[in-house]
């Protein structure tokens, strides 16, 4: 199962909007796609799929309910876990019942193929929990000068975090594909520069006005009209992120990952000295 945590540095970049139109691409490709809400600011992955779902998170970290049973059908045959407010919960429940939920969500793996974290923007601890978990990491940048300096600011706390950290950019809303590579080089150049780190470029989309009408709509753009700029560019980049599986084929060790990045220490089995003797 690939884990994939979408972040930006700024927010309102078209994180959430970008996360379930590539999750309903990825899908329409024949992925297996869960979409997990883990945004605690302004968590609206349910509005931006247009279905609301009966449970959430905090039904299955009250432990009433299993991680599979919150997950609810979404539209273009993606699956979805709304979070909001019970992702905050996650850093206050017990190891015992915070180990136990890890486990579930690595058990999704049977049934999954790729993982989508639609995180919270910026350098938010509880951020960067869910982008360690993740092993790539997308970041939604826009041409907004603001978006550009938050998104090195979140990249370079990232990579402090995590020095292997596989980041790729995404531009949004750009005018032009050639816009968006220019800027995805001049940010790359920097991190190489003052990181030693290098960035990989996902792709663009392009900024579309006739999206916005179904965002209101509450319809995703992908399946409401495929025609559109933007639409096609992120069926693009569902190729793209396709073509790369082969990089990141799954690993084992989901379980440890994931509870490293979660903050749980594992005690070490102790040797059997007894037994040396
Ligand atoms: N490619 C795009 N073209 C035009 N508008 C866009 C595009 N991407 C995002 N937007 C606008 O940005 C708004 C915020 O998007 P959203 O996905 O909620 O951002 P975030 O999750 O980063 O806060 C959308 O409601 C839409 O108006
Ligand atoms: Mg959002």
């Amino acid at each position: 199962m690939r884990v994939i945590a979408v972040t930006s540095g700024k927010g309102g970049v078209g994180k959430t909007n970008i996360s379930a139109n590539l999750g309903i691409a990825l899908a329409q490709f024949g992925y297996r796609v869960v979409l997990f809400d883990a945004d605690l600011g302004l968590a609206n992955m349910d509005v931006v799929l247009g279905t609301s779902a009966e449970y959430s998170l905090h039904h299955a970290l009250d432990g009433n309910l299993c991680l599979a049973e919150v997950i609810a059908n979404g539209p273009g045959g993606v699956r979805f876990v709304s979070g909001g407010s019970g992702v905050s919960k996650l850093i206050n429940i017990s190891r015992k019942r915070l180990q136990n939920f890890l486990l579930e969500l690595a058990q999704l793996e049977e049934s999954t193929d790729v993982l989508v974290f639609d995180t919270g923007a910026g350098v938010d601890q509880r951020v960067l929990t869910f982008l360690r978990a993740a092993n790539e990491v997308i970041v939604v940048v826009t041409p907004d000068p603001a978006s550009i300096t938050d998104a090195y600011a979140t990249i370079k706390v990232l990579l402090r975090n995590q020095k292997d950290a596989n980041v790729q950019v995404l531009m949004n809303q750009v005018e032009s594909e050639r816009q968006g590579e220019a800027i995805y080089r001049k940010l790359n150049d920097i991190a190489s520069q003052f990181l030693e780190a290098n960035l990989s470029y996902l792709g663009c989309v392009r900024h579309d006005m006739d999206i916005v009408p179904w965002i209101r709509l509450r319809q995703p753009f992908v399946l409401a009209d495929p025609r559109l700029k933007a639409s096609r560019d992120v069926v693009d980049i569902a190729k793209a992120i396709g073509n790369r599986a082969k990089l990141f084929g799954s690993e084992g060790g989901l379980v440890i990952r994931l509870e490293t990045a979660f903050g749980i220490k594992r005690e070490m089995p102790e040797e059997p000295r007894a037994l040396a003797a």
